[in-house]
């Protein structure tokens, strides 16, 4: 059994695995549009997380892994647990990056459809931005979430130009620069 990871899949491994390849699937983009209440968010405040949506031209990078030999079910299990936050697992055509094979089988990845109870849909990046600066759960910050991601893309998966992941890491570091600069302004003008 293989799984696809092409968010928090692919910078946090917390299960184990045989082999890893890295490659990309066809059909979807990556967006910022599932509400998280139980990781980068809590009910009542989500954060905002990665789904796939269709989409005819779109190519995500990410990487696969080969579960252990025997031990399929209980890490499925352990990420069935991990990605119940409105996620479903559904099955894709995986392609590695040459020189290796597709694996023999489809491959399985995580996805937070419309119709999940969590799924929080578009909006203007600016707003999406907002949300994740504001926003942390048991996990940690949402912040930390989107700039591991940016960081793994960056380094491991260039062929991936995700423009709404790295416009949103932008947009996000500027807001906490302007953050930081504010409560230095206020730091100063409240000794003074
Ligand atoms: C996830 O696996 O969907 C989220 C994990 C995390 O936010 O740390």
């Amino acid at each position: 059994m293989w799984v696809f990871g092409y968010g928090s899949l692919i910078w946090k491994v917390d299960f184990p695995y045989e082999e890893k390849r890295i490659g990309y699937i066809k059909g979807f983009s990556r967006r910022f549009w599932q509400g998280s209440t139980d990781h980068r968010g809590v009910p009542g405040k989500p954060g905002r997380v990665l789904t796939l949506v269709e989409d005819p031209e779109g190519c995500v990078w990410g990487v696969a892994y080969k579960l252990p030999e025997g031990r399929e079910q209980e890490v499925k299990s352990h990420l069935d647990y991990r990605e119940k936050g409105g996620y479903r697992a559904v099955t894709v055509t995986f392609h590695p990056r040459p020189p290796f094979t597709p694996p023999p089988d489809q491959t399985l990845l995580y996805i937070g459809s419309q119709d999940n109870p969590d799924y929080l849909g578009p909006a203007p990046l600016e707003e999406i931005a907002n949300q994740i600066v504001s926003s942390a759960g048991p996990s940690g910050a949402n912040t930390e979430y989107l700039f591991e991601l940016a960081d793994a893309v960056r380094t491991f998966l260039p062929e991936d130009a995700d423009t709404h992941l790295f416009s949103l890491e932008t947009l996000v570091k500027e807001r906490l620069q302007e953050e930081s600069k504010r409560s230095t302004t206020n730091l100063i003008a409240n000794s003074t």
